[in-house]
């Protein structure tokens, strides 16, 4: 079990639904997690966010934006500020993730001043890594890990580091239904939580949630979230469908 730590069960939509199937959604899922003792978020596209932050007002549920711009306002065609995103009621943003580094250029550098942006903005970082099938048969999963959070903390104080989320999420495993085992999952994200005690000491690194991504299902969940690395889960195709995020909130029950 993750100890005090409270699991996190965090939907990443992707570019799927459109603002008026989110809101649908998520009506229909405040209902059915009523009572769990997950902390429930829901990852939308940013034209979602207005109406299922309205939606989710007086449920459990939290919001997440899908990316954030690091500055606060300026000539930056086509991009959302984290001052933006605050005000519309979002809880977290999602930085980092496999797919916008691979599509959209995203370094390690960005994602740290991203990272800096969120916190400043008052909203929390929910900040991925993982490696490519080649990394781990090279053997450098750990070093490739290790660097990437490296460098998206530089900057960050110890008090932030406990309030934010780390996802790791293996890129083989995201969308291919080939989840890493519950013993890999468990062994990044235990090196993980070494780093931040090495960065942070080891109080801030009991605090401070790691997620496993990649292929999450309700078959399991359960599996990974109770080991003792794990705390909950950052899912996509899964979190699609609300009787099935279900399970993975209530993976417990
Ligand atoms: P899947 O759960 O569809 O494998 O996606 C994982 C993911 O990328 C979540 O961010």
């Amino acid at each position: 079990m993750s100890g005090k730590r409270v699991i996190m069960a965090a939907g990443n939509w992707k570019m799927n639904k459109t603002p008026r199937e989110a809101v649908e959604f998520v009506n229909h899922l405040r209902g059915l997690i009523k009572g769990s003792s997950s902390e429930v978020v829901v990852g939308v596209p940013f034209v979602c966010i207005p109406g299922v932050a309205e939606a989710v007002k007086g449920s459990d549920i939290k919001v997440a934006a899908q990316n954030a711009h690091w500055e606060a306002s300026g000539a930056y065609t086509g991009e959302v500020s984290c001052g933006m995103l605050k005000e519309l009621g979002v809880d977290y943003v999602i930085i980092g993730h496999s797919e916008r580094r691979e599509y959209f250029g995203e370094t390690n550098e960005m994602v740290n001043k991203k990272a800096r942006a969120i916190l400043d903005a008052g909203v929390l970082p929910i900040i991925c890594c993982g490696e490519t099938l080649t990394q781990r048969e090279q053997g450098v999963t750990k070093e490739h890990v290790r660097y990437q959070i490296k460098v998206a903390l530089l900057g960050i104080t110890a008090q932030e580091a406990s309030r934010l989320v780390i996802a790791y999420e293996p890129i083989w495993a995201i969308g291919t239904g080939k989840t890493a085992t519950v013993e890999q999952a468990q062994e990044v994200c235990g090196m993980i939580r070494e780093l931040l005690a090495e960065l942070y000491g080891k109080d801030v690194a009991e605090r401070t949630r790691i997620l496993y991504g990649g292929s999450v299902n309700a078959g399991n969940a359960k599996a990974l979230f109770d080991m003792p690395d794990i705390d909950g889960g950052l899912v996509g195709g899964a979190s699609l469908k609300p009787d099935a995020f279900e399970k993975i909130v209530r993976h417990d029950a």
